[in-house]
């Protein structure tokens, strides 16, 4: 299997992050795939979907995102099967009747120069939760049972997420196969549907972080206790998917790369898990972090994720994205520049902006991108 992540600069494995002259606006390669720029598009779940199936909707949210100059968008956490979803009106990937809408928005995406990549997910124990704006809100849901929409909910230990969640059903060891076949299967049909681009969910609380975090797993099997045996569920899924998914294409996996949490998982563990993920084939590790228990408090700051992307990138080598509280031009662009991450996440500044890289263009002046207006597409350039 190879990771040979190949980028406009070079990782370097042992040495520190090395500076990009280019910053924000310059491509950047992995395997056969170059993103236009290094804005990325973060995944944020539109809970607009009815058994799993992709809308007009998403046509539109994701299709404006790409005209306003993204160099990758990233579809939402699509459940690999229907309990897997973390709401009933979740985006699902887990028949292959989602192929044909979700075919349709990579065909508009890619027409605009953008790069269609897609988030395959499993929200584990956090599953069958209420839509957030049908109750409750985006960090601490309402959770279903079979009564109102509901189903079981499955993690690695009979451990709930809060004490009013639901506990879920301790996965067999056969059980913890069948979904990891279940990603595999899933990446079959992202590519069917002309994703060019893959990220794993193992973050935020959702199955395989609840495997790798101390905080959920108390399991006694091989798939608990030691760090290996907690990173043990990721690295096989990956390892399925990666063998399912185009060697030429990038492969990518968010992770929570802390827990912020007395006794959780650490931004240390974090470089053990990258550098094996990137034996893996993994081309380039997204840095997210927390949502493993209700209650958690985290030190929200503008960029506030930044430096775990940064120490991923420089002690395990290899790419990475730096995602939370990224607003700003100038901030983003010193991302890339200083060698703290290779492509930057970009998700409630998104929603504010859909034209946000032509902003950023415009902000960064003449001498990063000599005409902001070619960001968009000829439609509207020509015209302003
Ligand atoms: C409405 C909404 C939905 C989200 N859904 C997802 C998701 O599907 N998958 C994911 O990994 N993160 C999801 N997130 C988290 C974002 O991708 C991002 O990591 C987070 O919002 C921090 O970035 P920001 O400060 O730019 O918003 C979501 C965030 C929002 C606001």
């Amino acid at each position: 299997m190879s990771n040979a992540t190949s980028q406009e600069h070079t990782i370097r494995p042992e040495g520190g992050p090395e500076k990009s002259a280019d910053g924000l606006f310059s491509p950047l390669k992995i395997k056969s795939i170059t993103l236009k720029n290094r804005i990325a598009i973060s995944p944020m779940c539109q809970y607009h979907s009815v058994d799993g199936f992709a809308e007009d909707w998403h046509l539109v949210h994701l299709g404006s995102r790409a005209v306003g100059g993204a160099g990758l968008v990233v579809m939402e956490a699509s459940g690999v099967e229907a309990r897997g979803r973390i709401s009933p009106d979740d985006l699902g990937i887990y028949k292959d009747e989602h192929i044909e809408k979700l075919k349709q928005i990579t065909t508009f995406i890619s027409s605009f120069g953008a790069v269609a990549g897609i988030q395959i997910a499993h929200a584990g124990r956090k599953a069958s939760t209420r839509n957030p704006w049908k109750g409750g809100n985006r960090h601490e849901k309402e959770y279903l049972t079979s009564e109102n929409g509901g189903w079981e909910i499955v993690g690695p230990s009979p451990l709930p997420f809060s004490e009013s969640s639901t506990v879920p059903k301790e996965l067999t060891i056969e059980e913890i196969h069948a979904i990891q076949d279940s990603f595999a299967a899933a990446a079959k049909r992202a590519y069917a549907a002309g994703f060019k681009w893959l990220e794993v969910h193992a973050a935020h609380g959702y199955l395989l972080h609840s495997f790798y975090s101390p905080l959920s797993n108390k399991r006694t099997d091989k798939y608990g206790g030691s760090l290996e045996n907690r990173m043990r569920n990721t690295l096989e899924t990956v390892e399925k998917v990666r063998a399912a998914w185009p060697e030429e294409l990038p492969l990518t996996v968010r992770i929570s790369a802390s827990d912020w949490a007395e006794g959780g998982w650490t931004p240390e563990d974090s470089v053990i898990l990258a550098r094996a993920l990137k034996e893996r084939g993994v081309d380039l590790i997204d840095c997210s972090s927390g949502f493993i228990r209700a209650g958690d408090r985290y030190p929200l700051a503008p960029g506030w994720q930044v430096p775990l992307a940064r120490k991923v990138r420089s002690e395990a080598g290899i790419a990475t994205g730096a995602v939370g509280l990224l607003t700003e031009a100038e901030q983003a662009h010193a991302v890339i520049q200083n060698g703290d991450a290779d492509l930057v996440f970009i998700a409630r500044e998104s929603i504010r902006d859909p034209y946000w890289p032509y902003h950023a263009a415009r902000a960064l002046g003449s001498t990063v991108v000599e005409d902001a207006r070619k960001v968009l597409p000829k439609n509207y350039s020509y015209a302003i």
